[in-house]
């Protein structure tokens, strides 16, 4: 190839390039846009649950209204949109695949060197197979005081609360946080 149509052939590929980094930051700031008020929801969910029930009296509806936001939001976008965490108390819809796991792992780790959960969030576009990828998102989602209500050191639960949880999640592991730590993330991944 003559070196002339060589430079041409490289600044294209870097023209498509940038086009591509340009796309993705555009379909992450629309990621973000349409999963993020999810969070607020959740957590208001949350809170006027155990205002109007009692914690123990608020799990029927952490059970089923959180996971029908979350659900709500999946048939709206397409996307696979879930919460995980490494320490799950639903097992079979919060338990995080291996970059879900790895993703966790280093936020936690940033959370053990000062940095705030709140402000914690990693997107890489990976590969499906077939040419097809994927942007994958993840946001943490930090101990609010709320949470450790429903998810603090067992000593700090109530009984009443504690047979609740050993009746309705006997494997439960999602206890023992504390204000200010990353108890799991919101995850999308959103097909491109
Ligand atoms: C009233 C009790 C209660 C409170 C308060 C509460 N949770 Fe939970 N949490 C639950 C229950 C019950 C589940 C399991 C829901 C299910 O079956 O899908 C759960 C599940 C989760 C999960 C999904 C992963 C898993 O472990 O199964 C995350 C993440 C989570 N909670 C985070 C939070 C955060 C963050 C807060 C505070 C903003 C919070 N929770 C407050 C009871 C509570």
């Amino acid at each position: 190839m003559k070196f002339k149509s060589l430079v041409l052939l490289c600044s294209l590929l870097a023209a498509a390039d940038l086009a591509l980094a340009q796309d993705i930051d555009a379909v992450l700031a629309d990621t973000k846009k349409t999963a993020l008020p999810l969070l607020p929801k959740v957590v208001g969910a949350m809170q006027s649950a155990v205002a109007a029930k009692g914690t123990a009296g608020a799990i029927p509806v952490c059970r089923v209204e959180a996971p029908a936001l979350l659900h709500e939001m999946r048939q709206q976008t397409g996307w696979n949109i879930k919460r995980v965490s490494l320490k799950t108390r639903n097992a079979v819809t919060g338990t995080p695949d291996a970059w879900e796991a790895k993703q966790l792992a280093l936020f936690n780790v940033r959370a053990a060197n000062g940095e705030k959960p709140e402000q914690m969030e990693v997107s890489e576009v990976v590969s499906d197979g077939d040419g097809k990828r994927s942007l994958r998102y993840m946001k943490a989602l930090p101990v609010a005081p709320v949470c450790v209500q429903c998810h603090g050191p067992a000593a700090t639960l109530s009984d009443e609360l504690k047979a609740a949880l050993a009746r309705d999640y006997p494997d439960d592991r999602a206890t023992g946080y504390h204000a200010g730590e990353v108890r799991g993330a919101l995850s999308v991944r959103r097909p491109l």
